[in-house]
């Protein structure tokens, strides 16, 4: 099977060039960080569009796919746009990430709104914008919904989100009858949530189950059980109420390499387990086989993107470890310190320099927990080299903040040699710009 995007660790244009630098996207990674200053995210077009391809082509036995993309894992107005012209729809969870996708230019209808605590202003602004599809996770939101529906006078397509008793994530695997979690109709509350769809809720339209079992999965076999465990379900429910469901959401959560020893699998060996499943589940349950809806998220975006750095300064801890310390850190890439996750880097400037020593990699925020890489082997290192992270396109700048009141880090699109800024640095002013400082307090006033 060929392999897919997400099972590289770098972009697929990173080379080095005739000056000895790393590229991407045919730009050289120091004249980068001169012209847009550091930290610096840095989206590859080429390595993005390959991974939608990789999903479309994986799937193209399939008739019923649609594909979406689950924003959080990075939602701006390029990056939407790119992954729109590639067909593609959006897994949303909140009124920024509809109204991103909306100026976008995205198709509204291949938009599905997930969440477990969607806000009336939200479902009401999602309502307006003509989202497709509402993964309704609980009875209250069923209820919202369908009030607010009613209110507008329309109908509110929706799948029901529920906990099928598998949770993976990488290396864990759980399957029990029962989730405690807190997203999702619990298997046992499924026949009352129809009900009062058919009985109370008529603005609400059910269209089949949603489910998502995890994320930064390296195992097939899961799909299979939560499909079949989906189907089963379907099935369950034309018999009780008659009803003929025809769409699945199975969520996303395929994994990436972010280390060398990451060996995720990639998009053809999941399609070819999830198509296979689908064909022997619907047979198994005498069903006609539905839709299906993916919304991969980590794996679309997270091989596109690097970040650069701008090394500083370091420290020998006398008889201990060498610091070297970067212009970024937590507050960027919240997930070392949050999860403990692993990345690897290179100096842009010396990609071919031996490795000389074993660093950490340290972040410029107040806490000593703010290490971006807890040990990596690399040549000698200057104040002002560059430090190029790969696999950061997912859940970093999505997940950044402003922590010791930083500017949040620019963010530019590399293609044919092309640089595009697509997220501008913030300013001292843009920081301050939501302060309020009431009148009897200003100084000098
Ligand atoms: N669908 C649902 C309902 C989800 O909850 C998620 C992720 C996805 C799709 C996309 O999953 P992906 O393909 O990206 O694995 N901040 C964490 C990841 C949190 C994922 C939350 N849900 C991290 O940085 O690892």
């Amino acid at each position: 099977m060929p392999n897919s995007t997400n099972q590289y660790l770098k972009p697929l244009t990173t080379k080095i060039n005739s000056n000895g630098n790393l590229e991407i996207g045919g730009c050289d990674l120091g004249d980068l960080a001169n012209k847009y200053g550091t930290p610096l995210y840095v989206i590859d077009e080429l390595t993005l569009r390959s991974i939608c391809r990789d999903y479309k082509k994986a799937f193209e036995s399939y008739e019923k796919v649609n594909m979406m993309y689950a924003s959080k894992a990075l939602c701006s107005l390029a990056t939407s746009a790119i992954i729109s012209s590639e067909g593609f729809g959006f897994d949303v969870v909140s009124g920024g990430e509809i109204y991103t996708v909306y100026k976008a230019g995205a198709d509204m209808k291949k938009v599905m709104f997930n969440g477990n605590n969607k806000s009336a202003d939200e479902l009401l602004l999602a309502l307006d914008l003509g989202v497709g599809r509402y993964s309704a996770d609980n009875f209250f939101e069923l209820s919202l919904l369908n009030e607010l529906a009613k209110s507008k006078n329309k109908t509110a397509d929706i799948l029901l989100r529920i906990t099928p008793g598998i949770e993976c994530h990488t290396h864990e695997y759980i399957q029990t009858g029962h989730l405690d979690s807190k997203f999702g109709f619990d298997l046992t509350q499924i026949d009352e949530a129809v009900e009062l769809i058919l009985s109370e809720y008529t603005n609400l339209r059910l269209h089949g189950l949603h489910a998502h079992i995890g994320s930064q999965i390296f195992e097939t076999k899961v799909f299979e059980d939560e499909i079949d465990i989906l189907i089963k379900e379907l099935a369950r429910l034309d018999e009780k109420f008659g009803l003929k469901l025809n769409e699945i959401n199975i969520g996303g959560g395929l994994g990436v390499k972010y280390i060398e020893s990451d060996c995720p699998p990639s998009t053809y060996e999941i399609a070819d387990v999830i198509i296979s499943s689908l064909k022997n589940s619907v047979q198994k349950y005498g069903i006609e086989p539905p839709a299906i809806f993916l919304e991969p998220g980590r794996s679309i975006i997270s091989t596109a993107g690097v970040t650069l750095y701008t090394i500083g300064s370091s420290k020998q801890v006398p008889k201990g470890r060498k610091y070297i310390a970067v212009d970024g850190g937590m507050a960027d890439n919240a997930r070392p310190a949050m999860y403990r996750a692993e990345y690897t880097a290179q100096i842009a400037n010396k990609p071919d320099a031996a490795n000389l020593q074993n660093v950490t990699i340290g972040g410029r925020f107040c806490e000593s927990g703010d290490i971006l890489i807890n040990s990596i082997d690399l040549p000698e290192v200057d104040e002002g080299d560059i430090l190029c992270v790969f696999n950061t396109g997912a859940y970093n700048y999505s997940m950044a903040s402003n922590y010791n009141r930083v500017e949040k880090s620019a963010m530019v699109l590399v293609n044919n040699s092309q640089s595009d800024i697509i997220v501008n640095r913030e300013s001292l002013d843009d920081l301050i710009s939501h302060d309020v400082i009431p009148n009897r307090l200003k100084l000098n006033a």
